[in-house]
């Protein structure tokens, strides 16, 4: 993925940011049918973060890109990559609006979609337009207004899911630096799109032209067998993306892994061999903010001391498409904004 000379990808800021309300499971016990144990053992989840009304997908990029911004030092990029699940709008893509309230107007810009894979496939295409010379500085955002999308009478996905967004900066640098991103595996599996998806309530139904069902407008997810899938994916690209950085579990100082479910986080840990010590963790108060998970967990784990420069970093993520995927890096001395 990355080559000699400048065109490797090197990590200069990382911020986030969460919309202010919260919902803890006390309140989601008063209107559904479960119990804040069951949440808490089966999830790890005690509360997520959830936009007001009027707050969309691009004001939580907004501010997360602001924050990664202040945090690498500068303000000019030469392309704004966002990840998310849920675009303002169907059509355009909602990163050259993200990029033009950051004062980015006439950079490349545009979406990427993979879901709680988002961030990964956003980290890529970006180290890839510096591989490729297409850009020197990159944006990478993935911001998710998830919650817009549950239903909220769905108690197999309303613990799950909240809402927020983080960001970095990549700059071209080189192979050796501290917070160059090292090799990143992607992977799909299209025949099980079904196991997470929203009905049809995009180009399909459109091109159908019927009436969209109310149970076809929110996502849905078959828990138990998403759960192995994700388990045995991440496991595996991490296994193998180790291999590609030539590193062992036991050189791998965090593990920042995609925050589904605090389960599957310690079956992949227990897999890979990373011990609960090295692995990163801020599900408890975030709850899983799909392709946004990764990149606030880093700038949590940053900002208290979990994660510290110099420090050998394993990222992976696992979500609907099905899409996964894994990295190495070697945490630079940066500030986090949050
Ligand atoms: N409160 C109480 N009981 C609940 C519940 C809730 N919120 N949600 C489900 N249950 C019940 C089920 O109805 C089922 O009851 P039954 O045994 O009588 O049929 C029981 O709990 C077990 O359900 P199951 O779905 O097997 O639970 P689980 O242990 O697999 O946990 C998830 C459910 C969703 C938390 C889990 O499957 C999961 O995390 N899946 C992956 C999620 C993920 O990775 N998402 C990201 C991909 S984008």
């Amino acid at each position: 993925m990355t080559r000699a000379g400048t065109s490797t990808a090197v990590i200069t800021g990382v911020g986030a940011y969460l919309p202010p309300n919260t919902v803890s499971n006390h309140e989601l016990v008063e209107r559904l049918d479960t119990t804040d144990e069951w949440i808490r053992s089966r999830t790890g989840i005690a509360r997520r973060h959830v936009i007001s009304p009027g707050t969309t997908t691009a004001d939580l990029a907004v501010e997360a890109g602001r924050r990664a911004l202040k945090s690498a030092g500068h303000d000019r990029v030469d392309a704004v990559v966002l990840a998310t699940t849920t675009p303002d709008r169907p059509c355009p893509a909602t990163a050259p609006e993200v990029a033009s309230r950051l004062g980015l107007t006439g950079v490349a810009a545009f979406d990427v979609s993979a879901v709680c894979t988002g961030f990964l496939y956003g980290l890529a295409t970006g180290a890839g337009l510096i591989a490729a010379g297409t850009a020197q500085h990159v944006l990478v955002i993935a911001a998710e207004a998830f919650t817009t999308l549950i239903d909220p009478e769905d108690r197999a996905t309303a613990p799950i899911f909240g809402d927020g967004a983080g960001a970095v900066v990549l700059r071209a640098g080189r192979a050796d630096e501290p917070g160059a991103v090292g090799p990143t595996l992607l992977g799909s599996d299209g025949e099980n799109a079904d196991l997470v998806a929203v009905g049809t309530s995009g180009g399909a139904r459109r091109a159908d032209g019927g009436p969209l069902p109310r149970e076809e407008r929110y996502f849905r997810m078959a828990g138990r067998q998403v759960f192995r899938h994700a388990v045995t994916r991440m496991s595996v690209v991490c296994a193998d993306a180790l291999t590609a950085a030539d590193w062992t579990a036991a050189d791998v100082d965090l593990l920042v892994a995609h925050q589904a479910n605090a389960r599957i986080t310690s079956a992949v840990a227990d897999f890979v061999g990373i011990p609960p010590e090295r692995r990163a963790s801020n599900i408890e108060l975030v709850g899983n903010t799909a392709g946004a998970s990764v990149p606030v967990l880093l700038a949590d784990a940053a900002a208290d001391g979990t994660l510290r420069p110099g420090h050998r970093v394993l990222l992976t993520a696992f979500g609907g498409g099905l899409t996964w995927g894994a990295a190495t890096l070697v945490w630079p001395d940066v500030s986090p904004v949050l």
